[in-house]
């Protein structure tokens, strides 16, 4: 790990506040990555946080920063349901924000769900085949701008849960789960190697319930007991958590 790439924890007084500035610096590195390279790829996820940070992004004075026409959406995870189905991570962004914003709908780059596809893996594959379309010249994947991770109070991360077979495949870039630990059961997910892939990773968690895993991500356990330990950002690996998140992180002296 860089000195770039170590970890920088951010502590908010409460979880309200986490939400309305995690929206509002959203706003700014999009623009920012806009003002840099034209169009820039945005890495969505569920929980709570992932539609939270949209909600206060929407809430947030500085929405007109972002031209929405050049932003390319993701999704780390997606759980392998139909569209429109109350339980998928996008249904709930778009709930959350989406819906109201002039994006174009070919940049939207949602996960097949089982009526768009014969299998999880299929659906899997059909998003690998997406990222590739949209890779980089000469690179395999696009290069996200930010890529934004919930956290389990297991320290789970994407659909990548402790202990499980999938924190080792580093061959594929999307991978289909049939048997994941917390429901639905099949889900779709970005392998390690391509939640490697941000300029900017930002872990948004908030609750006492999260505090253990946030300190063994943070201390270093290893992956295989805490996967959300192991994605970094290329330049920034920032974690945006709330005090009660933070209660077992020891404060920097
Ligand atoms: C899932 C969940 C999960 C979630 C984290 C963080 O796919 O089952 O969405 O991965 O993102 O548990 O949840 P919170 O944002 O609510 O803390």
């Amino acid at each position: 790990m860089t000195a770039y790439q170590r970890p920088i924890l951010l502590v908010h007084r409460d979880r309200e506040l986490l939400i309305a500035a995690s929206g509002a610096r959203l706003l700014l590195a999009l623009s920012e990555a806009q003002s840099r390279s034209g169009t820039a790829h945005l890495v969505l996820t569920g929980g709570s946080m992932g539609s939270a940070i949209l909600a206060g992004a929407g809430a947030s004075g500085l929405l007109g920063l972002v031209d929405w026409s050049r932003l390319h959406l993701w999704w780390g995870d997606e759980r392998y349901l139909p569209a429109g189905h109350p339980d998928r991570n996008d249904t709930q962004n778009r709930a959350a924000l989406l819906d109201t914003l002039p994006l174009d709908p070919t940049h939207v780059h949602a996960v097949a769900g089982p009526e768009l596809s014969t299998s999880v893996h299929d659906s899997a594959q059909q998003y690998a085949g997406q990222l590739a379309a949209a890779a980089t010249p000469g690179q395999s994947l696009p290069d996200f701008d930010i890529l934004l991770l919930g956290v389990g109070p297991d320290a789970h991360v994407a659909s990548l849960f402790p202990g499980h077979p999938s924190l080792s495949v580093t061959e594929r870039a999307v991978m289909g789960i049939s048997d994941s630990p917390k429901p639905p059961s099949e889900r779709v997910t970005m392998t390690f190697p391509t939640l490697a892939r941000a300029t900017q990773t930002w872990f948004l968690v908030s609750g006492a319930d999260k505090a253990d895993a946030v300190k063994r991500s943070l201390a270093g356990a290893p992956t295989n007991q805490a996967p959300a330990g192991t994605p970094h950002g290329r330049q920034r690996t920032l974690w945006l958590v709330d005090a009660a998140a933070a209660g077992q992180v020891a404060a920097p002296a």
